[in-house]
Formats: structure tokens, sequence, C-alpha cells
């Protein structure tokens, strides 16, 4: 099986950004985590990052191209803006995972809005990076 672990905007500043919120590991630290997860459970990963909407979606393009089974996506703040996003997953048609490290639920309005939750199958928001495992299991078991 092979996944793929979308992050978006910002999410490059995770340790730096408002640790608070975000807590203090890296970016690096959740590429390992995730990595050494999907080793033990034979998933092949690929994670990827970037700040540009454009980019994002040409990620999600190519997980077609590349036959992925399914995608972890944090769009970062595209969530509450990018219809692209949204109409990349649904060209796509691969299962996806909505994962927010924070409660945006609990954050403000502007935040309340998720363009890419009208295609995924699920949304974990406020479990931290154990979002993104929960996330990867879910895919890795079978979820649509
Ligand atoms: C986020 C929540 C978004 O509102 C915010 O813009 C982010 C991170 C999260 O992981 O909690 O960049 O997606």
């Amino acid at each position: 099986m092979k996944i793929l672990v979308l992050n978006g905007p910002n999410l490059n500043m995770l340790g730096i950004r408002e640790p608070d919120i975000y807590g203090a590991q890296t970016y690096d630290n959740l590429i390992a985590l995730i990595t050494s997860h999907c080793e033990k459970k034979g998933i092949e990963v690929n994670c990827l990052q970037s700040n540009h909407e454009g980019n994002l979606v040409d990620y999600i393009q190519q997980a077609y191209f590349d036959k992925v089974d399914g995608i972890v996506i944090n769009p970062g703040a595209y969530t509450h803006t990018s219809v692209a996003l949204l109409d990349a997953l649904k060209a796509v048609s691969i299962p996806a995972v909505e994962v927010h490290i924070s409660k945006v639920n609990e954050r403000e309005a502007f935040r309340q809005i998720s363009y890419v939750s009208y295609y995924c199958s699920k949304t974990i928001t406020g479990k931290g990076f154990d979002g993104y495992i929960e996330a990867i299991d879910f895919l890795a078991d079978g979820a649509k």
C-alpha cells in the first residue's frame, strides 16, 4: 500500500510557529514518526510539504499517476480557502483523510469552514501528531 502525506503552508515551521498551539516538535520529528510507523506496518509512504497552493494541487494530481492508495492531508490555512485542493482530490478520487494538529473547531470563526472536508472520508482534529498516525491506520484498514 502506498500513502501520500501532504502538508500545506507553515507546517514546515512546526516547533517554531505558535508552540502553544502546535507543540514543540518539528516537521522533521513528524516525518520521522510517520516514516517509522509506516515501516513497521509495511506501508510505502511519501511525505511532501509546500507553502504554495499550486504545488499541493500538482502533488495530488501526481498521486493519481503514481497509483497512490490513500492521501493524508493537512492543508494548513488552505483548508479554509481552497476550492482548488478540493477539486484536485475529487479529480483523482483517491481515498483521503484530513488532519489538523490543533482543535480547529474551538478556534476562530474563519477556521470553521473546510473545503477538503467535502471530499475526505474522515477529519481528525486536535490530536497533535498522533492524528496523522490515526489517519494512516484508517486508510490502511481500507477506508473510503
Ligand atoms: C492547521 C489549522 C489551520 O487552521 C492552520 O491554518 C494551520 C494548521 C492545524 O494543523 O491545526 O496552518 O491545519
